[in-house]
């Protein structure tokens, strides 16, 4: 049987209508939730990605700022910046794009991000509030796959999840988050031994490896919910890591690329920094 398809852009759009009616009522209360998004160079990919997070936020009515630098920006001058905008009691968000020049370490500018800014939930503190089930700001991608389950009335208790893919970025925050919903999560990788062996076992299969068409219908069972993270451009088409045709004949649900989990992205984006300005004035 055919299986749904769920569209994240269909719902990223009906969550993004709720935030605009949220972010009109914070304003009548004073409060006026405000990204920035900092970005260094000129990669054309990045850049699309920065103008598309700062125009879904001008569209539901928050305000937001780009600020663009030079690649030969030193790490130094990013850090100053950083602190600025960290004292700044008008900036809820802060938001700096990855991946960085090499002159600078990532990791030194994740950590330099307030805990209480940092809306991409990149920071160790916000991770170790994850890992012990706190509430926190939620990694955007990870999060957006979880409203998204939610939102298809797919239960996530007691079922099998495997993840393909351990970045910090997907990954592993995804695993982490559908562990605290009480899943039984999985994770496999490039070293992992007979993959299918742990893809045929899923309930929920999550594949974030950034390999096209990696995993195919013969690699699943019937009934099994697919979730493709990929983003991968073949032959000039976006394109994820599953392929699409065969999965769909045999998963009860599905996500498409584009048009799947890439709009809850920056969904969860604006969330976690209408959640930021709302915990400053608590
Ligand atoms: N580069 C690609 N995805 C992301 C993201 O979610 N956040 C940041 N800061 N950089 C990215």
């Amino acid at each position: 049987m055919a299986a749904e398809v769920i569209y994240g852009k269909q719902l990223a759009e009906q969550i993004r209508q709720e935030m605009k009616e949220e972010v009109a009522t914070l304003s009548e209360a004073g409060i006026y939730p405000k990204l920035v998004v900092v970005i260094v160079g000129e990669d054309p990919a990045s850049l699309s990605y920065v103008r598309g997070k700062q125009r879904a936020s001008e569209n539901i009515g928050m305000s937001s700022e780009l600020m663009e630098l030079p690649e030969d920006t030193s790490q130094t001058k990013l850090l100053d910046i950083i602190t600025r905008l960290n004292e700044d009691e008008s900036v809820h968000g802060i938001l700096v794009q990855l991946p960085l020049p090499e002159q600078i370490m990532e990791q030194k500018v994740i950590e330099s991000i307030d805990p209480s800014k940092d809306v991409d939930g990149f920071h160790p503190i916000n991770i170790g509030r994850l890992m012990t089930g706190q509430e926190t700001f939620y990694p955007c991608t990870p999060f957006g796959i979880v409203v998204m389950l939610k939102r298809a009335n797919i239960s996530i208790e007691g079922k099998h999840v495997v993840i393909i893919g351990r970045s910090n970025l997907v990954g592993k925050p995804v695993g982490q988050l559908l562990l605290n919903e009480h899943a039984t999560v999985t994770y496999c990788h490039s070293r992992t031994k007979d993959l299918k062996d742990y893809t045929k076992k899923a309930d929920i299969l999550i594949v974030a490896a950034g390999k096209a068409g990696m995993i195919s219908g013969e690699d699943i069972t019937e009934g099994t919910v697919v979730i493709d993270v990929g983003v991968n451009r073949v032959d000039g088409k976006l394109t994820g890591d599953v392929d699409f045709d065969s999965a769909s004949q045999k998963a009860s649900h599905i996500t498409p690329v584009p048009k799947g989990v890439g709009p809850m992205t920056i969904t969860m984006l604006l969330h976690n920094t209408i959640k930021a300005a709302k915990w400053i004035h608590q």
